[in-house]
């Protein structure tokens, strides 16, 4: 059921490409079926995109497809971003980063006009908070990082085996949240803290919520 209301959001997404778009791709499962999509609209209707992938696994999966990539050094302006997201509320504040590409997903989603989240029904929850807010950092402040994280009620335990594209180290840090765009803010103010995996201040426009063959669209 997951996999198919995550494939029915994904190519539901990637009907709202136009010809001559720049596209931010985001990372993981769900919008790998709007990528795959993508490829198959620029196939079949000969759609000219050009996209920016947020991770390697994007850029390697978008590349095998015969997607144009690029980069923001070429463009700074993106039209569409299309990514999925680890939990969204009722006001669309999202938890981003379970894959650990946050950092490179926030920067393309806040240069982009729209952004679009496609995600399946069990995302969507009433508080954001359930899952743990990935927060990336410096290994070189690691002890002070997880000490600021504390102080403000963060329960940070260091990802396993794992350094992002950036070269760097995520705390999956549990917070009881109930003002996510505050909370977005002061765990970015730690000093050695690249980005955390809060969506407040860059919300999407839409988010598509597949379940099974039906799928919602909720607006900002
Ligand atoms: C990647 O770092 C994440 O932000 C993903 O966008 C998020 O974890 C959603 O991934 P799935 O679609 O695989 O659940």
């Amino acid at each position: 059921m997951n996999e198919e209301s995550k494939k029915t959001a994904g190519k539901r997404s990637a009907l709202f490409v136009e010809d001559g778009m720049v596209l931010g791709l985001g990372t993981g499962s769900t919008v790998r079926y709007a990528i795959e999509a993508i490829a198959g609209r620029i196939r079949d209707e000969g759609l000219d995109v050009v996209a920016l992938p947020t991770s390697k696994p994007t850029e390697e999966l978008a590349s095998s497809l015969n997607i144009k990539l690029s980069s923001l050094i070429e463009y700074s302006d993106i039209d569409l971003c299309i990514d999925g997201a680890d939990e969204v509320d009722k006001e669309l504040n999202l938890i981003k980063g379970g894959g650990g590409a946050h950092t490179r997903e926030k920067i393309i989603a806040s240069a982009s006009k729209e952004f679009i989240v496609v995600v399946d029904e069990s995302k969507m929850v009433d508080r954001i908070g359930g899952f743990p807010v990935a927060v990336e950092f410096l290994g070189f402040g690691k002890r002070l990082v997880a000490n600021q994280l504390r102080r403000i009620g963060g329960d940070p335990i260091c990802r396993k085996n794992f350094k992002t594209d950036n070269g760097n180290l995520i705390f999956d840090t549990k917070f009881y949240i109930d003002d996510p765009l505050s909370l977005e803010d002061r765990i970015n103010s730690i000093p050695g803290v690249l980005e955390n995996g809060i969506f407040s201040r860059r919300r999407p426009e839409r988010v598509i919520v597949g379940r099974g063959e039906r799928y919602r669209v909720i607006e900002k």
